[in-house]
């Protein structure tokens, strides 16, 4: 959570003071299931919003939280989920964004694969792992940060080449 959402947050909000409930408001307790699908509506709802001019951190942070939020979800309810996120930033244009330093960013791609040629149901926003350090493949859980990964081409890497 710290890694995958906070952190992208905090760089796509820049400094001030978290926009949190303003003092003496009264919250009402929810269970983890239920905080994880109402920051999910909520931020998928601001990135639906924002379009292109949503900052990548804002984006990896929505892509953790609709993947929380769908995984606290009991199996039944899933692919529900997955449709309402997906209904939500239904206006936006399928894109694959590459961050800097971090995970490919995808937005509503048509369909996921693994390497077996399974599909996978994901939901609408993904972050993918990029540096090879998430211990949730293909999704990004934030490890890019803690490992300081760099995005830079390396300069022992086997050139590309065509194939026949
Ligand atoms: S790119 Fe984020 S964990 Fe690999």
């Amino acid at each position: 959570m710290l890694n995958s959402v906070l952190r992208p947050l905090a760089a796509a909000l820049g400094p001030g003071d978290g926009g949190g409930p303003a003092a003496g408001a009264e919250t009402t307790p929810a269970s983890p299931a239920e905080a994880a699908w109402d920051a999910a509506l909520f931020a998928t709802r601001l990135r639906a919003r924002l379009a292109d001019a949503a900052p990548p951190g804002l984006l990896e942070a929505t892509a953790a939280l609709q993947d929380l939020a769908c995984q606290l979800a009991p199996a039944a309810q899933r692919a529900s989920r997955i449709a309402e996120l997906a209904g939500i930033q239904a206006a936006l244009r399928a894109a694959i964004k590459v961050t800097e330093n971090g995970p490919y960013l995808a937005t509503n791609v048509p369909a996921v694969y693994t390497c077996l040629g399974e599909q996978l149901a994901v939901p609408p926003q993904l972050a993918l792992c990029r540096c090879g350090q998430s211990a949730m493949k293909p999704l990004c859980d934030g490890s890019h940060a803690r490992f300081g990964f760099s995005g830079e081409k390396d300069p022992h890497r086997v050139l590309d080449r065509r194939d026949s």
